[in-house]
């Protein structure tokens, strides 16, 4: 009924965390790429539709890890690496999303809150299934080496994170400030 969901949002919102570890079992193809389709529901300036969703198999998630494995083995030592290696092995689910570059400042500036308003409706809407996400953006998406092994064209998109999924194996806790210090009356 229309006058239960908004209060199912707000919960939905509200309960959403960024998950760190995950169950070893693995989402169903169907259940992500109805996120997705959901997702691309996001409001989009000029209906640019900016966003492209990578659903990365097991080949390119071994060549990701390892590309991680070798900058962390010369930049941090070989136990650092060690154990990323092992925690990016345990994450079940991996897709990655871009966003569309146009060489125009503000349509990509646009293009780019336009996939994250994508993003967040897919951890939303996972969420309400029972699926967590950690959006990550560490050094290497930005690197070609990564746009290579996902397939896709640094010159045409930008990326705007590797989004892991799946089952939550904890639920961490997280605050946000009281409204008074974000909300001002002008
Ligand atoms: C653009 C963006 C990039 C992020 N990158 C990372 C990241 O690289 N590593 C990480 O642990 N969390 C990352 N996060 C998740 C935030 O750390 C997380 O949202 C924040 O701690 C608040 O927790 P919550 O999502 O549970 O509310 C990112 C979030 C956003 C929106």
């Amino acid at each position: 009924m229309i006058s239960e969901w908004p209060q199912s949002l707000e919960s939905a919102i509200l309960g959403r965390r960024t998950i760190h570890s995950f169950k070893t079992a693995k989402v169903s193809d169907d259940l992500i790429e109805r996120a997705i389709d959901v997702a691309c529901w996001a409001p989009n300036h000029f209906l640019t539709e900016p966003w492209k969703y990578y659903l990365l198999s097991d080949g390119p998630k071994a060549q990701i890890i390892e590309m991680n494995y070798k900058k962390n083995l010369t930049n941090k030592g070989a136990r650092f690496a060690e154990v990323k290696k092992n925690r990016w092995q345990t994450v079940p689910g991996w897709l990655v999303i871009t966003s569309k570059r146009s060489g125009i400042k503000k349509e990509e500036q646009e293009n780019y809150a336009a996939c994250c308003c994508a993003a967040q409706n897919l951890m939303l809407y996972l969420w309400t299934k029972g699926v967590g996400v950690k959006w990550t953006t560490g050094d290497i998406i930005e690197t070609s080496s990564f746009a290579n092994i996902v397939g896709f064209t640094t010159s045409t998109e930008k990326p705007v994170g590797m989004f892991w999924y799946g089952y939550p194996e904890t639920i961490g806790k997280q605050i946000r400030q009281p409204l008074k210090n974000v909300l001002f009356r002008v």
